[in-house]
């Protein structure tokens, strides 16, 4: 059976434009992981989606005058675009806010608390009388109760480091508009994610779907899961779907994440599938989340346990999760302009080398990376023109000269096989680096066999040797054939024309057959210098 897979990225918050550290921690790698999957011959889909809904939506839709729908949708279109600048292909992007989410989330809402699995619970909540809204935490600012430090947000005091119970702030204030905030009480539902504490271990430790993720998630359990406050007012998504639920709306920690299934459900329905087929309880379908560090919390934990309640939907098989991109040493900050938009460095770079440069730091690791212009322009130039880019060249070239553009592996002697024998060493030891979902370990494998390439290409000069350069140059051959293809699933566009330059398809299996090549026309040189300015 033909080995399927359902990869997904986390959905963008629809209030902002992509940076590059959304791209390099989550999205660049996903696709990058599909296309490879493709090569293999997996029957893949990638699907992703807008994330509509939340406070910050509405507040930035309230202040354009416009509604939290055409705001998310006015954001949504800006990801497609950028997205689509990046060379990253979904097979669908949708969004939360659609009529496939709602029946989810409202047939899992309904579910679990026939299971006794959701309760209704006062707690006291923060009111602004100006702004006329219930404000989330993160929108109220006052004084710790315990340790008096000012300016303290709604649940957590940054000084002393306590969590501060609903209510309890002193003095506190809307944080957008300053006015006085009223504390009112409130009931709110509640999922009793405690309840399902042993089943999340038991599966965690069985399934084990993130090596360096499974510490932190298992002492989360350690420490004892919390129940999750699931409902909002003033909020605008999808209405609680009881008849005790008053005006309360479904919180965004219970519908984004059923959004992954809402875009599945859509894909299948418009390719003739069922959504079973793609993601049921019993399909043979292997599910690949990427996401950041930041949300490994609901996805190894409040999102499992959704699914498990609803005992109908396949749990994931495992993550990719990346650690945040920091650009010269420091987090990416909006207000102090250090921060790298997606339409900025493609407009002045060639994108693909933007996902070469970014792929290098998506090693499917908890740490954090570092970007820095003057390593962008290094690693472009030293590693993919200076090492990939040169062997491609010089041994193009000289093939076209000397051989007339075909190889002649009858010519190959026992030093020659030794080097296609490191193009299937290549083929191997990247195959493990994207199973691991560790696209910088792939690129760091390339580089080195082109350093090896290199060396030879200079220890036997086949332009000095002629009597040689048939055997030298086809085996180079072989290994450049093999370079352009684990190269592919990180450089599309340009591996496709490398290809197409010599006379060849895909192939992945073997080693590409390189005595398929035929060199025609006078190579040009396939990558060209960048130069990074000061200030970028
Ligand atoms: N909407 C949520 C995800 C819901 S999934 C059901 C969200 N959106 S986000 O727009 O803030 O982030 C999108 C992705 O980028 C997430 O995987 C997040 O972890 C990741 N990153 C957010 N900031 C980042 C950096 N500064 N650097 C690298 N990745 C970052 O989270
Ligand atoms: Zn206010």
């Amino acid at each position: 059976m033909r080995r399927r897979v359902l990869v997904t990225a986390a959905l963008p918050y629809a209030n902002d434009d992509i940076h590059i550290g959304h791209i390099t921690s989550t999205y660049l790698p996903a696709d990058i992981y599909t296309r490879y999957l493709r090569l293999r011959g997996a029957e893949v889909i990638y699907v992703c989606g807008s994330d509509d809904h939340g406070t910050p939506i509405a507040l930035a839709a309230k202040k354009r005058g416009v509604t939290p729908y055409e705001h998310a949708s006015y954001y949504r279109e800006r990801h497609i675009r950028d997205f689509k600048r990046m060379g990253i292909e979904f097979d669908i992007f949708y969004r939360t806010h659609s009529p496939e989410n709602e029946e989810l989330v409202r047939n899992f809402l309904i579910k679990a608390r026939e299971k006794g699995l959701i309760y209704k619970k006062g707690t006291k909540q923060y009111r602004c009388p100006n702004c006329k809204m219930y404000l989330p935490d993160r929108f109220v600012i006052g004084t710790c109760p315990f340790c008096g430090a000012p300016n303290q947000y709604g649940d957590h005091c940054e000084v002393c480091g306590r969590q501060i119970p609903p209510g309890a702030l002193v003095n506190p204030r809307c944080a957008i508009c300053g006015t006085p905030a009223e504390v009112k009480d409130v009931t709110h539902f509640f999922f009793k994610l405690s309840a399902l504490e042993e089943d999340l271990r038991r599966r965690l430790l069985t399934s084990k779907p993130h090596e360096e993720a499974m510490n932190y998630v298992l002492r989360r359990i350690e420490e004892g899961l919390k129940d999750r406050d699931i409902s909002r007012e003033n909020y605008r998504g999808f209405k609680m779907p009881f008849e005790d639920a008053n005006d309360l709306y479904v919180y965004v920690r219970v519908d984004a994440p059923w959004g992954y299934v809402a875009a599945t459900r859509k894909w299948a329905k418009e390719h003739g599938y069922t959504l079973e087929y793609r993601r049921g309880k019993d399909s043979p379908t292997e599910i690949v989340h990427f996401i950041g560090k930041d949300i490994i919390y609901h996805h190894f934990l409040f999102r499992p346990a959704m699914l498990m309640v609803s005992e109908r939907f396949k749990l994931p098989t495992r993550y990719a999760v990346n650690g945040f991109l920091l650009l010269e040493g420091k987090k990416m900050s909006k207000s102090r302009g250090r921060y790298i938009k997606v339409s900025e460095i493609t407009e002045r770079y060639d994108h693909e080398y933007v996902r070469f440069y970014l792929a290098m730091k998506a090693r499917n690791r908890l740490k954090d990376e570092n970007r820095r212009r003057k390593d962008f322009q290094e690693r472009i130039n030293s590693d993919l023109i200076g090492n990939i880019g040169n062997l491609i060249h010089r041994v193009n070239t000289l093939a076209y000269r000397i051989l007339d553009g075909t190889p002649r592996p009858e010519e190959m002697d026992e030093e020659d096989k030794e080097i296609v024998k490191v193009a299937e060493e290549l083929l191997k030891r990247a195959e493990m680096k994207y199973e691991a979902i560790n696209i910088g370990g792939v690129i760091d494998e390339i580089l080195r066999a082109a350093g090896v390439g290199n060396s030879y290409l200079a220890k036997k000069e086949p332009r000095k040797n002629k009597s040689i350069a048939p055997g030298v140059l086809t085996s180079l051959l072989y290994l450049n054939a093999t370079i352009v293809t684990v190269l592919h699933p990180i450089m599309p566009e340009h591996t496709r024309k490398i290809r197409e330059s010599r006379g060849l398809k895909d192939f992945y299996r073997e080693v590409p057959d390189a005595s398929k090549i035929r060199i025609k026309e006078k190579p040009k040189p396939p990558f060209k210098k960048i130069s990074v300015p000061e200030a970028s």
